[in-house]
């Protein structure tokens, strides 16, 4: 454990009082969440490595120089170039993957407010560990959904049905918690001619099944970022489980995709990743976002 430098303690702190609207700390997150007073934060979605066992490539993309041009905000027109080739390490054998894991989530169970929860996004490498371990932190009555976000993307298997979903499961800290079901983006009737015109052009709300694409390679929102989640997930799940001015934490920050969907929704972040390529990509975007909205 490496403790957390005086300027990113002084910035989480800020965070926490109100009075900076969000901040990217580069830190392993098990110190990161050292510093975070237990019942601070109102909501965590957290996206850990998923255990493939391979190391993640990484191209890092410095923007507002560069030969190469890109679509930013706006339609903005925005020069980026290549400038690193890292990669992180997801190669962790199980046990201790799921040994990391623990830790995080008992701190991250610490830090939630009486009425905050967790969204934990997984895959079929974990998911079966995961949930027992959630189980375990936030005890099995804390369960409120498993949610499949799916989409359909990539390559698929010719012995076996195709891959084609994550599984975000939610879990609540008490025994109630923050669901504005009003605040949830409406989608499309499967057979709109069932329901009538009023309701069909309303749209309804989303079960726990969630089709929506993957970052598309070439839209503008792609930051070159591997494992990169859409912001209209974050936003979802940001808009249903938190208040404006809330507190949002992502302690497996990446490309800061939490971050972009808390600032455009009005809540306070705190981004913690121990890849300096990924926190460089996140203050970026956030700070793109925040003087947009500002
Ligand atoms: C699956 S990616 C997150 C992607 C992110 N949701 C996005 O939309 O870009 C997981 C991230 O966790 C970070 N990470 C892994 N272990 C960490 C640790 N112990 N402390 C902080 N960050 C960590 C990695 O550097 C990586 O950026």
């Amino acid at each position: 454990m490496a403790p957390l430098d005086a300027a990113s303690r002084a910035a989480v702190a800020a965070v926490i009082a109100g009075s900076s609207r969000g901040t990217v700390v580069e830190a392993d997150n098990l110190d990161a969440l050292a510093v975070i007073p237990a019942g601070a934060v109102d909501l965590v979605y957290a996206d850990p490595p998923f255990a493939t066992g391979e190391a993640q490539r990484l191209v890092s993309i410095r923007t507002g120089r560069g030969t190469r041009t890109r679509r930013g905000f706006r339609d903005r027109e925005v020069a980026w170039e290549a400038v690193k080739d890292l990669s992180w390490d997801d190669g962790l054998p199980l046990d201790q993957h799921l040994a990391a894991l623990e830790a995080r989530l008992r701190e991250v169970h610490r830090v939630l407010a009486p009425d905050g929860s967790l969204y934990l996004h997984v895959d079929w490498r974990t998911v079966h560990h995961v949930r027992l371990l959630l189980d375990d932190v936030f005890g099995p009555e804390r369960f409120l959904n498993e949610l499949v976000w799916a989409y359909d993307y990539g390559g698929r298997a010719r012995d076996r049905w195709p891959r084609k979903h994550d599984t975000i499961l939610w879990y609540a800290k008490g025994d109630t918690w923050h669901f504005d079901r009003e605040a949830i983006d409406r989608i499309p009737y499967l057979a709109p001619g069932l329901v009538g015109p009023e309701k069909a052009a309303r749209g309804k709300l989303p079960t726990d099944v969630w089709w929506m694409t993957i970052v598309p390679p070439a839209s503008a929102e792609r930051t070159g970022y591997p494992t990169q989640k859409p912001v209209r997930l974050l936003e979802r799940i940001v808009a249903a489980s938190s208040r404006p001015g809330d507190l949002v934490l992502d302690p497996f920050a990446g490309s800061g995709t939490t971050g972009v969907a808390a600032a455009r929704l009005g809540r306070r972040w705190l981004l913690v990743d121990r890849n300096p390529a990924a926190v460089g990509i996140a203050r970026g975007r956030v700070a793109s976002v925040t003087e947009d909205v500002r």
